[in-house]
Parts: structure tokens; C-alpha cells; sequence
């Protein structure tokens, strides 16, 4: 078993500061040494580490409503570059962010090598606006509308490159509740799976995670990207990130998701995204968040109790 862990310190798809410190947070925790216990050989790749953000600051980098399309365009387009040559090379990608919208480079990258791919989206939000329905104009709230094309006569030109590979059938959503209008709208309309915390509190999380794996793997025989935003788990577990909403799964309804997909066996990617240490009060804060998402990493890698 061999993963490739690579780091995605990018902050460019939304507004607040520090969230392109999450990946030298979680590799201070010792992910890598975390998961080599697990019985993985673990390689690292760093595909932002000559990117020059400072040439974008220099630019007028809007596209009407949208927030730096040309930046997020060459950030996503190098760790699409790292996903896709770590998965061709049957290693397991574990991308860590990073804000959301690293998930252009890793979904694509991933469906690159394994075009029969489902895609499991662990978040508070749904993430699925395009240009022409975001009121924020900020692109980690719209990874998944370019992944389906969805209004793509209004892209921004630089974000063109992105492969139109997922079809709404392969994505299933739990932990919503925070979800914009415009974005409720393509949900109904595509007939997407969205499992809500209503949905986790109705039917309880392993019901809804089989309910959600049923829909969009049915026969369990396709390669699962797993992208995990952390604000899916209560602030009260993950207080340090950037959109925080209350009334979220429990810490271990957020690893179950994880120990529950690793338990199919089709596991293919895992993202952890939205750790932002500098949006912590105090230093529990920053243990919390950072231990939260090194423990849906271990889950994901199959660890157990017994
Ligand atoms: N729906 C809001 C927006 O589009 C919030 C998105 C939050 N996304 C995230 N990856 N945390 O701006
Ligand atoms: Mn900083
Ligand atoms: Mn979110
Ligand atoms: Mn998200």
C-alpha cells in the first residue's frame, strides 16, 4: 500500500487568511508517521512550492463576480498535475488543503485515472455555485459546478482547462446546512444526492452513508474520491475554519464517514480540507482542528480500535 501526501497551502479561493497554513500543521502532527504505522509507504509532493504567488497580486485577477480566476486556475491546475501523476502511479492521493477549491485539481486529477470514480463531498456546504449564481464570488464555493460544467458559457477563460468529468449521478453530499439558494436549486434540478444533518439526525449517520454510497456506487465497484471539508464537523470539535456552521455532525459521526467508506475497499482519494490555525481563539483550538482532520486521515487509512 503506498500514498502520496500532497501539500496544497492555497488560500486563493476565498477571502480569509491562513488557511494555506493547514498542510504544515497536519505534517507537524506527524501524518506522515501516523499513517507509515498504519502499514503504508507514504511519499510527499509539494506541487505549490515554487508557485510565485506574488506575481498574482500584481494583476487584476477578477472575472465579473469571480474572486482570482487566474490564480486559482495555475494553483489547481499544478496539484491537478500531482493527483493525476500520484494516482497513475498507483499511489493513493492524500491532498491536504487548503481551501476547497484545491478539489478542481484533485477530482479532476483522480477521474483522470479512473473516469468510473464516485465522488463522496463531506461539508457543511454544498460548494456547487457557478458564476453566475455565487454571491460571495469566492471559487471554494464553486469547485463542483465547474467539474460538471454547469453554466459553463460564463466561466472565466482561464478556468477553461478544468475536464467536465463528474455527472451529478457520482456525487453524493452529507453534513449540508448551509446551502445558498441558487445552489438548492441545482440540487433539486439535477436530482443530486444530499444527505443534510436532518438527513444524519433522522436516519443516523451509518444509515445515511450506505444510502449515500448506494446512490452513486451501487454494485461497490467504483474507485470513492472522498473530499472532506472539516466545517462538516461541529465547530465545537473544529473550531478553526473558515466558514464555520453550527449544528454539524459530532466528531464521531465525522470519523465514521471516513472508517465507514475505507471499509468498502474502493477507497481511491481523500482530501482534508478548510483547516485554517489562524482563525483559532486559543492554542486547543488549533489541537482540535488539526487533530480532527489527522484523525478522519487515519480512519480513511483503515485504522481501528481492535
Ligand atoms: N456557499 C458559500 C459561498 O459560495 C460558502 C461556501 C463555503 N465553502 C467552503 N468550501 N467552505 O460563498
Ligand atoms: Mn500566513
Ligand atoms: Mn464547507
Ligand atoms: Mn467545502
Amino acid at each position: 500500500k503506498s500514498a502520496t501526501i500532497i501539500s496544497a497551502p492555497f488560500s486563493g479561493g476565498q477571502d480569509k487568511p491562513g488557511v494555506e497554513h493547514g498542510p504544515s500543521h497536519l505534517l507537524a502532527a506527524n501524518l506522515q508517521s501516523e499513517l507509515e504505522s498504519l502499514g503504508w509507504d507514504i511519499s510527499l509532493d509539494d506541487p505549490l512550492k515554487n508557485f510565485d504567488y506574488q506575481e498574482y497580486s500584481k494583476i487584476k485577477d477578477v472575472y465579473k463576480n469571480c474572486k482570482k480566476p487566474k490564480l486559482v486556475s495555475d494553483a489547481t491546475n499544478k496539484i491537478y498535475n500531482s493527483v493525476k501523476n500520484a494516482a497513475l502511479s498507483n499511489n493513493f492521493p492524500i491532498t491536504i488543503g487548503g481551501d476547497h477549491s484545491i478539489a478542481i485539481g484533485t477530482v479532476a486529477g483522480v477521474f483522470h485515472k479512473y473516469p468510473d470514480s464516485c465522488l463522496l463531498w463531506i461539508d457543511a456546504h454544498a460548494d456547487i455555485n457557478t458564476p453566475l449564481t455565487t454571491s460571495s464570488g469566492n471559487l471554494h464555493g464553486c469547485p463542483i459546478s465547474f467539474l460538471m460544467g454547469l453554466d459553463s458559457h460564463s466561466y472565466p477563460p482561464h478556468l477553461k482547462w478544468i475536464p467536465k468529468c463528474l455527472s451529478p449521478g457520482r456525487i453524493a453530499y452529507i453534513g449540508l446546512r448551509d446551502v445558498d439558494d441558487g445552489e438548492k436549486k441545482i440540487l433539486r434540478e439535477l436530482n443530486i444526492a444530499a444527505y443534510s444533518m436532518y438527513h444524519v439526525d433522522k436516519y443516523g449517520i451509518n444509515n445515511v452513508v450506505q444510502m449515500a454510497l448506494r446512490k452513486i456506487n451501487p454494485h461497490n465497484d467504483r474507485p470513492i474520491h472522498l473530499s472532506y471539508d472539516v466545517d462538516a464537523i461541529d465547530p465545537l470539535y473544529v473550531p478553526a475554519t473558515g466558514t464555520p456552521v453550527r449544528g454539524g455532525l459530532t466528531l464521531r459521526e465525522g470519523l465514521f464517514i471516513a472508517e465507514a467508506v475505507a471499509e468498502t475497499g474502493n477507497l481511491a482519494a481523500l482530501d482534508i480540507v478548510e483547516v485554517n490555525p489562524s482563525l483559532a481563539r486559543n492554542d486547543v483550538n488549533v489541537i482540535d482542528t488539526v487533530g480532527a482532520g489527522l484523525a478522519i486521515a487515519k480512519c480513511a487509512f483503515g485504522d481501528t480500535i481492535v
